[in-house]
């Protein structure tokens, strides 16, 4: 079962990913939480030279290093994991590259859509928890939390509201999907409706 999370800079999505595997562990559920750009050695160490702001990255290098970054998580960590059938928690994965090298570069989706199906090796989430907030809201976020602004957070306010309005055109278009979250309000309230979702998901393919 793979469950993603996607959402704009400061929509709390690794604050609630931390939250449901907490959730699904106490229940005793093998869960596997991993993120994009990183979730492997090899991913890690591209995530740190992807995001700094001291370098120029153009449109396609950003791409294919997501995309190699996506290629070595699934080989390495998704497929064996959910080969063995267990939950994996995945902060972003394949809609972040439409929405950010896509709406947000401006790069071709169907040259994204032929990568994704090459590095994915055909693998779909179950289920996508877009965190929705408006881009004023996560970067206020972002900008309380002490630390410097990585390359991405430092884009105008109107390159996050294009990364928004991709993520809501995305989830329109794929609603079995997608399940899409208002993350404006409270942590433990947003944390409740997610679990009940996961719930029903969980039981839904007959896994207790
Ligand atoms: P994070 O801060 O949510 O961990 O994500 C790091 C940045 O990486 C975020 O600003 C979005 C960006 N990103 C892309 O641009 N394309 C991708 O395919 C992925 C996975 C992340």
């Amino acid at each position: 079962m793979l469950i993603t999370f996607e959402g704009i800079e400061g929509c709390g999505k690794s604050t609630q990913i931390e939250l449901l595997y907490t959730y699904l562990t106490q229940k005793g559920r093998v869960v596997v939480k991993t993120r994009e750009p990183g979730g492997t050695p090899f991913g890690e160490a591209l995530r740190k030279v992807s995001l700094t702001k001291e370098m120029t990255v153009f449109p396609l290098a950003e791409l294919l290093t997501f995309m190699a970054i996506r290629a070595q998580h699934v080989e390495e960590v998704i497929m064996p994991a959910l080969e063995k059938r267990q939950i994996v928690l995945c902060d972003r994965f394949v809609d972040a590259t439409y929405a950010y090298q896509g709406y947000g570069r401006g790069i071709d989706l169907g040259i994204i859509e032929t990568l994704n199906r090459l590095v994915t090796k055909g693998i779909r989430p179950n289920l996508t928890i877009l965190l929705d907030c408006t881009a004023t809201v996560g970067l206020k976020r972002k900008s309380g939390h002490h630390r410097s602004l990585d390359r991405f957070e430092k884009e105008a306010l109107s390159f996050h509201r294009k990364i928004r309005n991709a993520y809501t055109k995305l989830a329109k278009e794929d609603p079995e999907r997608f399940f899409v979250v208002d993350a404006n309000g409270d942590v433990e309230a947003i944390h409740r409706i997610i679990r009940e979702k996961v719930d029903f998901l969980l039981n839904d393919h007959g896994i207790r």
